[in-house]
């Protein structure tokens, strides 16, 4: 497929920075999701046409950050008409990994108590998009100066920096929430974030954004705290977000839903910059100063 746009993430930063177990040696390509034209089909192929807008995960393989690359058809969903580029490739790893986490793992109900960490990230303003639909009450950590957002998009902010999450928790909401969504990890971060829960919460875990800051060794600090807070026998449980491409099936099925959510305006991706593919580079500057809000975005010249 000829590429039109392809996500920036803090995997990508992980990956390039060699912070993260199995990291492929150079050289290799950058990009977990990519929107583009099918130019060619493989023999057999009927599901998509060439010539078709399509999305997809690359898988954990990457590759994104190129002007072609070759899919297994199995990956490939259809974009609606009208639906613009930028926006369509937000949704395929934030916003797949947002609806996995909220309605796979952690089957939130309407009418719960929701605290997603990282709120202003690419992730974390899909779970917000995501919450609103099915009708939970939000708490969501992030920057001051990412505040406005996050109140624009339904959620109660508070300021990870300065604020005790867990004690401006129990001060909102007296016992606490029923899902804390965390892709920050770290050992003390998760067990914050466990006493943050009602009786019978949940904590989805899902990331290591803390990593950027401490290094590799928060992935085993937040594997061992998983392990123990699974453990501890008090009602609430500690859950990991299941491989979202693990059943093909499904998973066209749920970007489907979602590129039809985002075509009927129900949903709008945050888009943080449109960089061009040539200034890639550029892009990873922005994610490691941090302080951007949504998805940053690589365009392909002839898309801009
Ligand atoms: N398991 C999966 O399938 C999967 C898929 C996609 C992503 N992820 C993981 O999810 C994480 C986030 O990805 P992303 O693409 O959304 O990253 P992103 O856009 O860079 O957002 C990360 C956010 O984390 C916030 N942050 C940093 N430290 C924090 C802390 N201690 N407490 C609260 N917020 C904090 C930052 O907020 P401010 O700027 O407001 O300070 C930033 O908005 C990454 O670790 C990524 O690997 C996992």
């Amino acid at each position: 497929m000829r590429i039109l746009t392809a996500g920036v993430s803090a995997y990508d930063l992980m990956i390039r920075s060699h912070r993260f177990p199995g990291t492929p040696r150079p050289p290799f390509t950058l990009g977990v999701d990519v929107v583009g034209v099918v130019d060619e089909l493989g023999e057999g192929v009927s599901t998509v046409d060439a010539g078709g807008r399509v999305a997809a995960l690359t898988g954990h393989d990457g590759g994104g950050y190129s002007e072609f690359i070759c899919l297994p058809s199995s990956a490939l969903v259809p974009v609606p008409a009208g639906v613009d580029s930028a926006e369509a490739v937000c949704v395929v790893a934030n916003y797949l990994t947002a609806h996995t986490a909220m309605h796979t793992a952690a089957a939130v109900r309407s009418g719960e108590r929701i605290l997603i960490h990282g709120a202003a990230g690419g992730v974390g303003t899909a779970l917000l998009e995501l919450g609103r639909e099915a009708g939970v009450e939000m708490y969501g950590t992030a920057s001051r100066h990412n505040h406005d957002l996050v109140s624009s998009l339904g959620a109660t902010p508070i300021d990870y920096r300065t604020e005790d999450f867990v004690a401006r928790m129990r001060d909102l909401t007296g016992d606490g929430v029923d899902v804390v969504f965390d892709p920050i990890g770290g050992a003390r971060q998760m067990w914050r974030s466990h006493r943050a829960l009602r009786k019978r919460g949940r904590l989805v875990w899902f990331g290591v954004a803390a990593s950027k800051d401490k290094g590799i060794r928060v992935i085993p600090a937040s594997l061992v705290m998983l392990g123990l807070l699974k453990l501890i026998p008090d009602g609430k449980r500690a859950l990991t977000t299941p491989d979202a491409q693990k059943d093909s099936t499904q998973y066209r099925d749920t970007l489907t839903r979602l590129l039809d959510l985002l075509a009927a305006g129900k949903i709008k991706p945050v888009v943080a910059e449109r960089i061009p593919l040539v200034e890639a580079a550029r892009a990873h500057e922005l994610l490691e100063r941090g302080g951007h809000a949504g998805k940053v975005v690589l365009v392909a010249s002839e898309e801009r």
